[in-house]
């Protein structure tokens, strides 16, 4: 095993936590030597780069947030001329503006080998074949994923999102052995399998690297069961990389090593800013330690999670990302995720792992329906008894009343990426 790890994936802790402190200095340098808006904010803040001299240092700097990126569009966070960047990824967002990012051939480079590390660690091995349904264009996760694989020497399908049943036919003859996809257009796939009246549990198959959207064990223990596949967990963000920032190890399936000889990562409150130590959960932060085209110092996520210790690798683990403080519903004055509704969705008999949130208003108050689709063949009762469970689990584990209804099979929409799974229809109501 160990002749397979990279060099940076030998580092001791003490190695790796030198090498962090001289590529950070050096990343904070060049950010604030040519980055108008770093200038500024470390200006503003009367620091230098050089008084950034450990790397608990670090905590002094200013935060970067997805505004300051909105306000620097489209290329005004770049630390590098224009004709050296050679590749750009923007990230649409839901409103105004999309999020500009920047590579130089060397940033192209670093990527392409986190993100062979990735699939490494997730099992894959020169040689295997794999599918890529995340989306190729604007959006990171295609291309990311495609020029990590072809680092790793594997065969690269590129097939993208959408076009499902054509997804179905490219697995069937080019028999891959690994899939990079979305967890949502996972389940997309599975219905199609069955559809096509192909067992899923027979492909060629045998892991499926996960991510761009939170999921949960209960949704691995569902793909894994459905597909006989091992079910592994990829993070990443477009504003630090893309994906290959973090990626779980297949052999311990225990949250997701942070490469952290090129991301630095922090957990935060997410109120008060400070710093938290290691296994307490707050939002996550980033620094990026060698990009050149668009350097990060202290990139606020918007992710929920804990840092813990290595266990596979040397680095540190993140938790499986809990939800993104963005898609926290506020119901009546308690906190609630799409991923604590999902871990109850999956384990409810008589309904399929497809659900949507709707939140409207009724008088003042906020009030959110969870919609799931019955599978196939359950009866009114079963509809029932699914209705109250849900219903009862929510108030129990997340404390807060919810309705439930249960529709028909196969009539929620289904994702072709990132799903959306909050409906909010506030406004209209
Ligand atoms: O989603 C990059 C990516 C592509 C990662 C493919 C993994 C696989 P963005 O579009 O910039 O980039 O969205 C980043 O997606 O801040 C998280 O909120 C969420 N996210 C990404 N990976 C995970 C994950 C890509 N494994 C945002 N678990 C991030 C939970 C994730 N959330």
């Amino acid at each position: 095993m160990t002749a397979l790890l990279d060099a940076g994936e030998r580092l001791g802790r003490g190695e790796l936590e030198a090498l962090q402190l001289e590529r950070l200095r050096a990343t904070l340098r060049h950010a604030y030597e040519n980055v108008g808006f770093y200038r500024a904010s470390f200006d503003k803040a009367g620091l230098r780069p050089e008084d950034c001299r450990t790397l608990s240092d670090l905590s002094r700097f200013p935060f970067t947030v997805k505004a300051d990126l909105r306000d620097n569009y489209p290329f005004g966070m770049f630390a590098v001329p224009e004709d050296r960047v050679r590749r750009i990824h923007a990230s649409s967002g839901t409103t105004g503006r999309p999020t500009v990012v920047g590579y130089t051939d060397r940033d192209l480079d670093t990527w392409a080998d986190v993100v062979a590390r990735s699939i490494r660690a997730a099992g894959g091995r020169p040689g295997h074949k794999v599918h890529v349904a995340y989306g190729y264009g604007l959006f990171t996760g295609g291309l990311g994923a495609h020029y990590g694989a072809e680092r790793l020497g594997c065969t690269v399908v590129p097939a993208s999102g959408g076009m499902t049943a054509r997804q179905v036919q490219l697995i069937q003859d080019f028999r891959p052995e690994i899939i990079m996809i979305t967890p949502s257009y996972m389940l997309t796939l599975l219905d199609e399998f069955e559809r096509q009246g192909v067992d899923p549990r027979t492909t060629s198959l045998k892991v499926g690297i996960f991510g761009a959207e939170p999921w949960t064990e209960q949704m691995r223990g569902e793909i894994e069961e459905r597909f006989a596949i091992d079910a592994v967990d990829i993070y990443g963000l477009s504003e630090v990389m893309g994906p290959g920032v973090a990626q779980e190890c297949v052999e311990t399936k225990d949250g997701l090593h942070i490469w952290e000889d090129h991301f630095y990562p922090e957990v935060v409150d997410p109120f008060t800013g400070e710093v938290l130590p290691d296994g307490e959960e707050g939002e996550l932060v980033f620094t990026s330690l060698t990009k050149e085209a668009m350097p990060v110092i202290r990139y606020r996520t918007r992710d929920l999670t804990r840092l813990l210790p290595g266990t596979a690798r040397t680095f540190r683990r993140m938790e499986k990302v809990t939800g993104r403080s963005d898609d926290m519903v506020i119901l009546r004055g308690v906190n609630l995720f799409p991923t604590q509704i999902e871990e109850i969705v999956l384990r409810t008999p008589g309904v399929a792992p497809h659900f949507q949130l709707r939140l409207t208003r009724q008088g003042r108050m906020d009030a959110l329906t969870v919609r799931a689709e019955a599978r196939a063949g359950a009866t009114a009762g079963e509809r029932e008894a699914a209705a109250l469970s849900i219903a009862a689990a929510v108030k129990d584990g997340v404390g807060v009343s919810v309705g439930v209804e249960i529709v028909d099979p196969e009539t929620l929409e289904r994702s072709v990426g990132k799903i959306r799974r909050i409906v909010d229809l506030r406004e209209a109501t």
